[in-house]
């Protein structure tokens, strides 16, 4: 069958700059966006109109993922899409361009005159950041039936509301959230348009790429208690201070990691901590520190954080406190579909095939269905900080690339 050409899409820009203002966080620069809030909810409302006028069907699913599908939703669809919640003062691009891209593409698709043969839907994943209830990837973990739903339900967030009743708020039932087979079932493939989070592309001529893998990652919360007291009263000799082992605790992971990564991709990060209760002259009675950790496949990430959280217990003792290690989430390797991965950089000219540092929801889709991720050229490769950035021109040639990765999909046996 002969295929029309794909107009040069002019809207993805547009797109965005119609929510440049949504979310603006004064205090960190950037944006703060986060499931449920206010700026998030803009944003959905957003999605929806342009789901509307592009005459898709809108449909929120128990979990809190909006899919627009074009088409009655069924078995074997072509799905792309990504996220619209960011990390506390994130950039503009990270999930939004994925989001922008698909109405874009689906757009340019539709004033080409193409139709697809299959269900086709762009949807949209709740909390993929993590950033208010701690568990990155939640609304697609919990459709994938990856979390226990009462768990999730029982999240907090830093004002103490918990998922269940944020998600009440938005019309959900906590009481259905969990597993939920006739959604995920009905994705046929899945790509996810990203801007790269790295700079793989930005030495090269390519604009586009296409994603290898994700490295295995999760996150870890060390409670450290100490001896809460006066920071005038309280000899050096005699303190028992959280803080000073908080920043031990970093440079351990720094350090740790760091002669790791000389051989093979390894990563430790601690970028939260709360002091409790936090006064100037106050020293702290306990320190909550999240420790993000990342490596090269499951035994790599874990043996990093084992080391860690040694290696933390003892700078603890030494102190005079204690320290506690709770799993928040953890995320495997993911090998992305090699069949599609390569075909997809074909149809594309060769586009480059690069590995990731990031986690995506497209990394818990490959668990289900072929899935693929595309990757936008980012100059300067920065990424969850208002720094991030692509070009304009490079951000229509990921809306090209999405719509004929879309109708090669949708057309593919
Ligand atoms: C999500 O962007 C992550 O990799 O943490
Ligand atoms: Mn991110
Ligand atoms: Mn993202």
């Amino acid at each position: 069958m002969r295929t029309p050409p794909l107009r040069t899409p002019t809207t993805v820009n547009a797109l965005l700059s119609e929510i440049a203002d949504v979310g603006r966080d004064p205090r960190r620069g950037g944006y703060s966006r986060h499931v449920f809030d206010a700026a998030e909810r803009e944003l959905r409302e957003w999605f929806a109109a342009h789901a509307r006028r592009l005459g898709l069907d809108l449909d929120v699913d128990r979990n809190g993922n909006t899919w627009a599908w074009w088409g009655a939703p069924g078995a074997n669809s072509t799905v792309t899409g990504s996220h619209l919640d960011s990390v506390p003062g994130g950039g503009e691009l990270d999930g939004p361009l994925g989001v922008a891209s698909a109405i874009a593409a689906i757009d340019s698709l539709q004033s080409s005159g193409w139709r697809p043969t299959r269900p086709m839907a762009i949807a949209v994943f709740a909390e993929e950041e993590g950033a208010r209830f701690g568990s990155a990837c939640l609304g697609s973990r919990l459709m994938a039936g990856q979390i226990d739903p009462s768990a999730a339900a029982a999240l907090a967030d830093a004002a103490g509301v918990t998922f269940g009743a944020a998600g009440r708020d938005m019309g959900l039932d906590p009481a259905h959230f969990g597993e939920d087979r006739e959604t995920l079932d009905r994705v046929g493939t899945f790509v996810e348009l990203h801007v790269e989070q790295g700079k793989s592309l930005a030495a090269g001529a390519r604009p586009v790429g296409v994603a290898s893998s994700i490295l295995a990652h999760g996150r870890w919360r060390l409670d450290v208690r100490g001896q809460g007291n006066h920071a005038g009263a309280t000899r050096m000799r005699d303190r028992a201070d959280p803080v000073v082992v908080a920043a031990r605790i970093a440079l351990i992971a720094r350090d740790a990691a760091r002669s790791r990564d000389r051989h093979r991709p390894a990563r430790a990060t601690v970028g939260r901590l709360e002091p409790v209760p936090g006064g100037t002259n106050v020293i702290a009675s306990r320190v909550n520190l999240w420790l993000d950790v990342r490596g090269d496949d499951d035994s790599a990430a874990r043996s990093l954080v084992d080391e860690i959280a040694a290696a933390a217990q003892d700078a603890a003792q030494e102190e005079g406190c204690s320290v506690d290690v709770v799993e928040e989430s953890y995320s495997g390797r993911v090998d992305f579909d090699e069949g599609l991965r390569e075909r997809l950089s074909r149809l594309l000219g060769d586009a480059p095939i690069i590995p990731t540092g990031a986690g995506h929801d497209a990394g818990v889709l490959a668990s289900f269905a072929p899935t693929a991720m595309l990757f936008v050229r980012n100059p300067t490769g920065i990424s969850h900080s208002p720094e991030e950035t692509a070009d304009p021109s490079d951000r229509d040639a990921g809306v090209l690339a999405l719509a004929e990765v879309l109708r090669d999909v949708d057309q593919a046996v």
